[in-house]
């Protein structure tokens, strides 16, 4: 039973997290998507909505046999992965740009949890520039932000915004 957390903002999910969270599962029976309780950060989501979209979305992949739960935790990722018995942690790597970032953590978190592996996975050519960030900007700015989020995230941005 190989176990990994995929952790992350998800302030919304992407088209992307979804497409990482597959290729996870073609490697792991269990992947724990993990949201980060960061009190610093002020979200477009809740911890709350981002918990219930992530929920309602992972309901409509295909994920192989594969169980996709989620949980947020607060503090070092090592931690958490240890309470959850996790092997790996799973990160999405779009470009060069995320490579430094990411190999930074990475070597961190093996420093802190040498048992505890760290896979990088690419996503699909056509989200190689998804991200969060960027998502929330151009909807921000009223552009449309179809195929780049599931149709319940696009619903749910507009909602707010409409409020
Ligand atoms: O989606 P993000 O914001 O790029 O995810 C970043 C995340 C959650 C993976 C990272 O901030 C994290 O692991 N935070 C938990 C605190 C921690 O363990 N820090 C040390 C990392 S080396």
């Amino acid at each position: 039973m190989r176990r990994a957390i995929f952790p992350g903002s998800f302030d919304p999910v992407t088209n992307g997290h979804l497409d990482i969270i597959q290729r996870g599962c073609k490697l792991f029976d269990e992947i724990i998507v993990a949201i980060l309780v960061n009190p610093e950060k002020t979200a477009f989501f809740s911890l709350e909505e981002r918990s219930e979209i992530l929920e309602e979305v992972l309901r409509t992949i295909d994920s192989g046999g594969c169980r996709v739960t989620v949980e947020s935790f607060e503090g070092l990722l090592v931690q958490y992965a240890a309470e959850r018995d996790a092997h790996a942690i799973v990160r999405g790597i779009r470009a060069i740009s995320d490579y430094e970032y990411e190999l930074q953590m990475a070597l961190m978190n093996r420093r802190l949890q040498p048992r505890l592996e760290t896979v990088f996975m690419m996503p699909a050519e056509e989200y190689s520039y998804v991200s969060s960030r960027l998502v929330k900007e151009v909807f921000q700015l009223g552009a449309s932000i179809e195929g780049l989020v599931p149709p319940l995230v696009e619903e749910r941005m507009s909602g707010k915004t409409r409020k």
